[in-house]
């Protein structure tokens, strides 16, 4: 039986690696981490992240073909493929500062599979790394050792949180990067052989390596281009009367455009669009491609603006001033179906808000634990509540920020009889039915669409 092992037991390595074990009852996966506590979770039945469909998946496969553990070394002597998917954040330290990846748990694996390696290995960059990595990782791999050979592939995970399992089973496609060599070669035969197990062929993309590595780069950068690009909008929009759902429904209709990846929001968030383009910036700047940098780093420059447009827009309607006010926040996930919070909008927002003296009450079905370790400098100034009835309790405006299907099916009416008035909405992801909320009595003020007051 062939083994597969990922080092990194987190929301790409869980998820990815129970889907493999289903998929391929001919194969033993092993996943570890040093994290004990996470591998602890993934064998209890309290996942360490939330996401639809997952907890089905690990319960049919762990301890069959699915295993998971804290003995890194033992894992990667019995591997024949070793997929890596560690974290790569942006760096908050040194050189590149706030935009190049820290590559330094990366690295840290490599030492550990050469050190630990006693027969040949295929290794996996399941993590999403600057252009060129795998050639950093075989030199780490390769120097002073004659004896085992380490063929590196690139294989990025294009998995979109509260999707994963989803993307998972049916993904647009699987991208696998090798060497154009013989042993290149039979190690993207070898890799393609396990997805095909259940992804048709012709999903399966080969490519160099430097092309898949920065594929992902680029195909992050591109849908939140998307994003800022409308966002951009929904602000001209806000200023000319114009509607920016009838604006992206118009140009999305047109086949060249396509209609995902269009609703303008309070701003993007999650773990990698951020991060990847600073990442796509700072890769730019090394190579002296200063106008390709700035290009690209206006996608999150804009982000940060629609970020910031939005909350002060919460102050400039309730007469320029929140001081004292209650303000119920409807989600703090950075999307619906996920309790990951990181680079959520809730953040920046809520942040202003404290500054700005308001009494902010965070509400979320799934995000409460992780908000309330982002907003940990603020405890004490800050409530959660997870009942969003309680939360809207005594409050003078309601913000959502995550699109949660069940905000929108509230008994909006029960909110406004407990609100003080006037009452307000504003909402960053337009998943609300306005016209209803403004009947009840709701100043409703969605993003770029012309507000419906009754003042
Ligand atoms: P994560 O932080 O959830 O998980 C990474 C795990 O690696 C952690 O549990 C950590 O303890 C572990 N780890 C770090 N160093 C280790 C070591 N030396 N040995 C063993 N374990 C170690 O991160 P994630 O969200 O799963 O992302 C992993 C990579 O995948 C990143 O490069 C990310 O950019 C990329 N990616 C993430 C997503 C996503 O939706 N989260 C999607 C596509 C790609
Ligand atoms: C993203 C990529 O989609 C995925 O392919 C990659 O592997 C990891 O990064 P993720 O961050 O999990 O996935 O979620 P995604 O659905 O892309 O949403 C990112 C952010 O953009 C969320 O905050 C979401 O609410 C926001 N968004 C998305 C919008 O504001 N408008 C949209 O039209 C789509």
């Amino acid at each position: 039986m062939k083994t597969i092992l990922c080092i990194g037991a987190g929301y790409v390595g869980g998820p990815t690696m129970a889907m493999i074990a289903k998929k391929c009852p001919d194969i033993k996966v092993l996943v570890v981490d040093i994290d004990a506590a996470r591998i602890q979770a993934w064998q209890s039945d309290r996942l360490p992240i939330y996401e639809p469909g997952l907890a089905e998946l690990v319960k049919a496969t762990l301890n069959k073909n699915l295993f998971f553990s804290t003995d890194v070394a033992a894992g990667i002597r019995e591997a024949d493929i070793i997929f890596v998917s560690v974290n790569t954040p942006t760096k908050t330290f040194g050189e590149g500062a706030g935009r190049a990846a820290n590559l330094q748990y990366w690295e840290k694996t490599a030492r550990e599979i050469k050190a630990n390696a006693t027969s040949d290995k295929i290794v996996v960059e399941k993590s999403t790394l600057p252009v060129r990595t795998a050639e950093a990782m075989e030199r780490i791999l390769h120097s002073g050792n004659k004896t085992v050979h380490f063929e590196v592939l690139s294989n990025p995970e294009f998995l979109a949180e509260g999707t994963a399992t989803k993307d998972l089973e049916t993904p647009d496609r699987i991208l696998i990067g090798g060497h154009d060599t013989e042993s290149g070669h039979r190690a993207v035969a070898a890799l393609a052989d396990v997805y095909a197990h259940w992804v048709p062929r012709n999903r399966i993309l080969t490519t160099s390596v430097w092309s898949s590595e920065l594929s992902k780069l680029a195909a992050n950068a591109f849908l939140a281009q998307r994003i800022s690009s409308i966002n951009s909008l929904s602000a001209l929009c806000e200023r000319t009367e114009a509607n920016i759902s009838e604006v992206a429904r118009a140009i999305g209709m047109d086949a060249r455009i396509g209609s995902r990846f269009l609703n303008a929001s309070v701003g993007f968030g999650g773990s990698c669009f951020k991060k990847d383009i600073l990442n796509l910036v700072y890769l730019c700047q090394h190579y002296g491609l200063t106008e390709v940098a700035t290009y690209w780093e206006q996608v999150v420059t804009m982000n940060e603006y629609q970020e910031d447009r939005f909350a002060k827009k919460m102050s400039s309607t309730m007469f320029n001033t929140v001081a004292g006010k209650r303000i119920a926040v409807f989600g703090f996930a950075f999307k619906a179906d996920t309790g990951d919070t990181r680079e959520s909008p809730a953040i920046r927002v809520c942040r202003y808000l404290i500054e700005e003296r308001a009494a902010v009450v965070v509400t979320d079905p799934k995000a409460l634990e992780n908000a309330k370790k982002d907003l940990a400098d603020l405890a004490g100034k800050i409530t959660y509540e997870p009942d969003p009835y309680k939360a809207a309790e005594g409050a003078h405006a309601l913000a959502v920020i995550t699109d949660w299907e069940d905000y929108a099916t509230l008994d909006y009416k029960r909110i406004y009889d407990s609100m003080v008035k006037p009452a307000f909405i504003f909402d960053g992801r337009n998943c609300l039915d306005h016209k209803t909320l403004f009947e009840i009595g709701f100043n409703v003020h969605p993003i770029g669409k012309i507000p419906l007051s009754h003042l």
